[in-house]
């Protein structure tokens, strides 16, 4: 198109996880999309007339893409996480009033600009380390303004800094204090309300639950899953993270994008994923703060074909870790992905769990989010945890780090 910027990356290793590519290659993006991808031997036969040189050698790979997060929040719980050291369970904490209700109260108290200034941090670390599309889930409000408020939030970050936002609602998260002997109460209040009012005003591109003891159940997830659909939103759930209540297989059935932590998911649940094209979003900060033993079935995800995803699940109870690249390492540390397979668990199959094609990928037309990385070989990603190794961000096109 004409007037359109073109940037050109020469000799780079190309790195997506779902396909090999040997050979140096060359790549260029044209406005807000990358135009072609061809072996370095091909170069000549581009039209590369006017074309900006933006780099030469090392790894390049797609933006990354955190499909699980909760970065919206008010307080910490280093609290919890001292009476975790003493051997007071996540389960434990909750059930007494903690955990994620602890949250509630002081996101409950925090203003919208308090829970942006809150945020802007955290997600800055995240695109310093490479992300180009983050999901930001509500779920510390659960009533209408807190939960509104949050995704209010989450849209805002969006608009002032160059990552694309994805919103999740989760007023299925906890059972808040006013309803505390009554959660189907609660479950109306979410379900003619609360979603139907996010819906309403274009706040939630998706809707999540947690189908758990200490959550919801699954006759109650079910009936979010329903109210979703009347809006026509996608949903996603929390599923067999502490306990195995079939939680993946009522999601699959009702098309879930994913279905998340499933560290108790059973064949059943696997084979009906399978058949829903649900994607298994594996959170190893979570597994590895709780200090989880019982480990994802990864090898009969792998077998049926379920697509993987990994995320950071960062939040201040379970997962509060920060650093996209890090779950790249413990996906293969713990739960022994190859570092092609959790690269794709952050970029192609991550986008797929926010219900898009569009990014992830490194291929003609595909949205131009890129990282550069200063790495000699693609596995160096996940081995070693070192900051500092990303040359360029590009997001949307526009290089915007390095
Ligand atoms: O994904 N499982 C439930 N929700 C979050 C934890 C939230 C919290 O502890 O604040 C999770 O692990
Ligand atoms: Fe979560």
């Amino acid at each position: 198109m004409q007037g359109q910027t073109r940037h050109l990356w020469r000799d780079v290793t190309l790195f997506d996880g779902l396909q090999q590519r040997p050979g140096p290659m060359a790549v260029v993006v044209a406005g807000e999309r990358i135009e072609s991808v061809v072996p370095m031997a091909e170069l000549d036969r581009l039209d590369h007339a006017g074309v900006i040189e933006a780099g030469r050698g090392g790894v390049m790979t797609p933006g990354l893409v955190d499909c699980h997060t909760h970065l919206v929040f008010g307080g910490h719980r280093a609290d919890e996480f001292e009476q975790r050291l003493e051997g007071v369970d996540y389960e434990t904490i909750a059930r007494n009033g903690g955990g994620i209700l602890s949250t509630l109260r002081a996101t409950r108290e925090a203003s919208e600009h308090d829970l942006f200034q809150a945020a802007a941090p955290r997600l800055q670390a995240m695109i310093n380390d490479g992300v180009t599309t983050v999901e930001i889930k509500s779920g510390y409000g659960l009533n209408l303004a807190d939960e509104l408020k949050m995704l209010r939030v989450a849209r805002r970050l969006g608009e002032d800094f160059p990552v694309r936002v994805v919103t999740t609602l989760l007023a299925a998260h906890a059972v808040p204090p006013e309803y505390a002997d009554d959660s189907d109460a609660y479950i109306d209040l979410v379900c003619r309300e609360i979603l139907p009012a996010a819906a309403r005003e274009g706040l939630a591109d998706a809707v999540d639950v947690f189908c758990e003891h200490i959550a919801f159940s699954p006759a109650q997830c079910e009936r979010v899953f329903a109210a979703a659909r009347q809006h026509g939103l996608p949903i996603k759930a929390h599923v067999e993270q502490l306990s195995n209540l079939g939680g993946a297989a009522l999601a699959a059935r009702y098309g879930a994008l994913s279905a998340d932590h499933v560290e108790y998911l059973d064949e059943a649940g696997i084979a009906a994923m399978k058949q829903a094209g649900t994607v298994a979003v594996l959170l190893p900060g979570a597994f590895y703060t709780l200090r989880e033993t019982q480990q994802p079935p990864v090898d009969a995800l792998r077998r049926q074909g379920v697509p993987i995803a990994i995320a950071t699940d960062a939040n201040p109870g379970s997962s509060p870790l920060f650093q996209p690249t890090l779950m790249l390492n413990m996906a293969c540390t713990l739960f022994r992905l190859t570092p092609q397979q959790a690269l794709a668990g952050m970029t192609a199959h991550a986008a797929r769990a926010l219900g898009s094609n569009a990014y992830g990928r490194i291929a003609d037309g595909a949205r131009a989010d890129l990282c550069w990385w200063d790495l000699q070989s693609p596995a160096e990603l996940a081995y070693a945890v070192q900051p500092g190794r990303l040359r360029q961000r590009i997001f949307n096109g526009e290089v915007t780090h390095g």
